[in-house]
Order: structure tokens, then C-alpha cells, then sequence
């Protein structure tokens, strides 16, 4: 016997990008229906057409006043970094070195690990993100504390060790530990449930030549696996890539050098790519995290979203926590827009929705199963109220345009609007 069940609320979702197809490709129901057969997407419509036909033994749930949207997507985050968000003091490196390294240094630590993986997870879905690419720390049982409690809620989740053989005292693994970890990782987690490896050298700065080699090698022996790393954060973390690989063309020619650059690769930041990197990662039909409040907290930069648009590159939003300052996609969202704006080429809030849901499932390659209501996708969902706050129910009385609304829900709103979330249609948060 199937499991089918029926929400009743208002509906929206990007079927594409509405920078390429237009308004149309962000579909809204004012009174639509979600249909969910055993986990996935059966039917998403206009409640007047589905509703009528819909069997009396489906149970129905009446959301009135909620927004029905696919689950947001987080391209970049780090697992480890939980318990230091919001430290002050930048830029990058010497964040690195006074807040970050100490605190990951916990994580060698499985109970350690082990708890703040749930307080990680409970995070995310208050904040209404079902879909997350994350960072563990170098030690393989901070990954495996994450990958078990990820199990244990059916969340689909991409997750690999840090690798660093280059990284401060205490933090470092070897060419050697750090592929059989990763190797051991991947034979153990991935494609476990909806778990999903990602190859993760943290930076050119942390891994040897030889590190980045080994790297590329793991690639090469999985297809499944995804590639993780930051790339051209700051201008200071630039020039020394520069120095410490004299010969590379720039800094993703570092990657590139040793096989990372694939369409399974996901580049955090970008701020500071050359042209020829852009059009190379669009070529190779890689992705890019842009991570706009974590480039405001460290001063990195403004990604220019509209340039790597122009090259052809995937883009997926990343909430980087914890240079990042919030967990929320839709914060991030308006972030993003906020860096648009300062670049004088705005960013539309339906392609800033997109980029939050549809977009970044793309990024990670997975629009086949997440990122929209179309029907056969895993329903991952949350329910957004759009009266959360005195302030947004002020503001959005009488609105019906769903381009204000998101746009309001975004500048104004965090994890207060999302009401409830369910993963592969079953609850797993509903705000107190
Ligand atoms: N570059 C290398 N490691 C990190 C990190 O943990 N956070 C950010 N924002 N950039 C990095
Ligand atoms: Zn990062």
C-alpha cells in the first residue's frame, strides 16, 4: 500500500531559471495542492483543477495563509564551525587562526561531534534547508557523526573530511590518512540513504601538491562523488596561492592541474576569479557557492553575480556558517541581493528564489530529485508564513504579487517564517 497524502496551501517553485525562461518558469498557485505518494511529488496544480479529483481517502492538510515551497538548498557550509559563528575579527586567515582552527580542533571528539551534529540538522530545518553540501572537519569521525544523524532523519545531505596535511597543529592529516578516510568514508556513507560524498581539500593553502593529487585520484575512482573547496576568497589568500604555485595560471588552475575542476565540483566564493577561470569552470560545468554574508563578515569582497552569469557558470547560494552569519538561505538570498545591488546589476527576487531552490540543485547536480515540486522529485518541502513578524504582516497585508512576497520574506524574514519542514514528505520541524 502507498502512502499518499495532500496539502492544501498556496504554492511556488521554479520550473528554470527566470533570468533565462522568464517569469513563467516560477510557477505560484495562490490555492494549490501538493500531492505526495510515498515521499515524492504525485502532483502539484491549481487546487480548483486538482482538488475535485482528488480520492476521499487522501487526507488532506489545510495550510491557509502558508506558502508551500521546495526545501532551500545550501551549497556551502561548514559543519564544525557551529559553535563559532558570529566570532569577531577578520579578514579569512587570521579568522582562520584565531576562531576557526580551535574549534574544529573539538571535532576529533566523536560525542563531541555527535552532538552538535543534531544541533547542525535541527538548524538547518528550522531554517527550512533540506539540502545541504557540507564541510566536516579533517577528522573522519566528525563526517561520520554527521553522516549518522543525516541517516537517521532520511535528509539528503553531501558531506566530506576536511583535507589538509597542510593545516595548523592538531588539524593536519597526512597524503596517506587522508585518502584512506576519505576512501573508507565513501565505501561506508555514500549513496547510503540520500547521503552523497564530496572529495574536500579545504583550500590550495592547506594541502600539499601531493594531497591535491590524491585528491583528484579519489575523483577519478568514483563517479558518484562530488569535489568541494573554496577558491578565490580573498585577495591576501590569492596572492599566496600565487606564491606557493608559481607556475599555475591563476588559482583554479591549481585545481585544475590535478583533476578537480569536473561537473561535480562546487567552488566556495569566487570573489576574486580571473575571467579565464569562469569560463573554464562553465566549460568543465562546474559550480559556484557564492556566499554573500560570509564575504561581508570577513570584507572579502562582492561577488559579482551577473559576471559569472555572463560566463556561463552554475551559481547555487552557500550560507558558509560560520564566517557566514546566518543559517537561513532566505537571509542569504537577500544577502545576495544586497551584493547585486552594490554592483549596479540588481538581482531579481524570483532569480534570487530560484538560486535558493531550484538553482542550487543544480549546482549540485541533483534537479533531477530536489529543488522544485515537479512531479517525481523528493518532496522536501517547508511551509513559509508570510505573517510571521508584526513587521512582515504589516508589510505584506493585501499583497498578493508572489514576487513582493518572496522578496519581503527574504529582506525581512529568517527561520521565524518558515513554519514547518518535511523531508520526502514527513515532518521533521514545526516552529513552536
Ligand atoms: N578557506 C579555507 N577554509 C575556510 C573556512 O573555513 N571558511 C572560509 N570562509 N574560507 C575558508
Ligand atoms: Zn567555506
Amino acid at each position: 500500500m502507498s502512502d499518499v497524502r495532500a496539502w492544501r496551501a498556496a504554492l511556488v517553485h521554479c520550473l528554470d531559471d527566470p533570468a533565462r525562461g522568464g517569469p513563467e518558469a516560477c510557477v505560484h498557485h495562490p490555492d494549490g495542492l501538493l500531492l505526495v505518494e510515498d515521499g515524492h511529488v504525485a502532483a502539484c496544480g491549481p487546487w480548483a483543477e486538482l482538488g475535485p479529483a482528488l480520492a476521499a481517502d487522501i487526507p488532506v492538510e489545510r495550510l491557509p495563509g502558508r506558502i508551500l515551497s521546495p526545501g532551500f538548498i545550501d551549497t556551502h557550509i561548514h559543519f564544525p564551525q557551529i559553535d563559532m559563528i558570529a566570532a569577531f575579527g577578520g579578514p579569512l586567515l587570521d579568522w582562520l587562526e584565531a576562531h576557526t582552527f580551535p574549534a574544529e580542533r573539538a571535532f576529533a571528539d566523536r560525542a563531541h561531534a555527535d552532538a552538535a551534529a543534531q544541533a547542525f540538522l535541527d538548524e538547518l530545518l528550522r531554517n527550512g534547508t533540506t539540502t545541504a553540501m557540507v564541510f566536516g572537519s579533517v577528522h573522519r569521525a566528525s563526517v561520520e557523526a554527521l553522516f549518522e544523524a543525516a541517516l537517521a532523519r532520511n535528509m539528503r545531505l553531501i558531506a566530506g573530511k576536511s583535507l589538509m596535511d597542510g593545516g595548523p597543529e592538531g588539524l593536519r592529516d597526512t597524503v596517506e590518512t587522508g585518502r584512506d578516510e576519505t576512501e573508507g568514508l565513501i565505501r561506508d556513507w555514500s549513496r547510503r540513504g540520500r547521503l552523497g560524498y564530496a572529495v574536500t581539500p579545504r583550500f590550495a593553502l592547506s594541502s600539499s601538491p601531493d594531497q591535491l593529487a590524491s585528491a583528484g585520484e579519489i575523483l577519478r575512482r568514483h563517479d558518484h562523488v562530488w569535489m568541494q573547496t573554496h577558491l578565490a576568497e580573498t585577495p591576501r589568500e590569492v596572492e599566496a596561492v600565487a606564491r606557493a604555485f608559481p607556475d599555475a595560471r591563476d588559482y583554479l588552475d591549481v585545481y585544475d592541474r590535478f583533476g578537480l575542476v569536473t561537473g561535480r565540483s562546487v567552488f566556495g566564493h569566487c570573489v576574486h576569479a580571473t575571467d579565464r577561470a569562469l569560463h573554464r569552470m562553465a566549460r568543465a560545468g562546474a559550480a559556484i557557492a557564492h556566499c554573500p554574508t560570509s564575504n561581508l563578515f570577513l570584507g572579502s569582497g562582492l561577488f559579482d553575480l551577473a559576471r559569472a552569469r555572463a560566463h556561463g557558470v552554475m551559481v547555487g547560494l552557500g550560507t558558509d556558517v560560520g564566517a557566514g552569519t546566518s543559517f537561513s538561505v532566505l537571509t542569504t538570498a537577500a544577502a545576495a541581493c544586497d551584493a547585486a545591488q552594490m554592483h549596479g546589476r540588481p538581482l531579481d527576487p524570483l532569480h534570487a528564489f530560484y538560486l535558493a531552490t531550484l538553482g542550487g540543485a543544480r549546482a549540485l547536480r541533483l534537479d533531477d530529485r530536489i529543488g522544485s515540486f515537479q512531479v517525481g522529485r523528493e518532496a522536501d518541502f517547508v511551509a513559509l508564513d508570510p505573517a510571521a513578524t508584526p513587521l512582515l504582516a504589516r508589510r505584506l497585508a493585501g499583497v498578493s504579487d508572489i514576487r513582493e512576497i518572496l522578496f519581503a520574506l527574504m529582506v525581512l524574514g529568517d527561520d521565524r517564517v518558515v513554519s514547518q519542514t518535511w523531508l520526502a514528505g514527513a515532518p521533521v520541524h514545526t516552529q513552536a
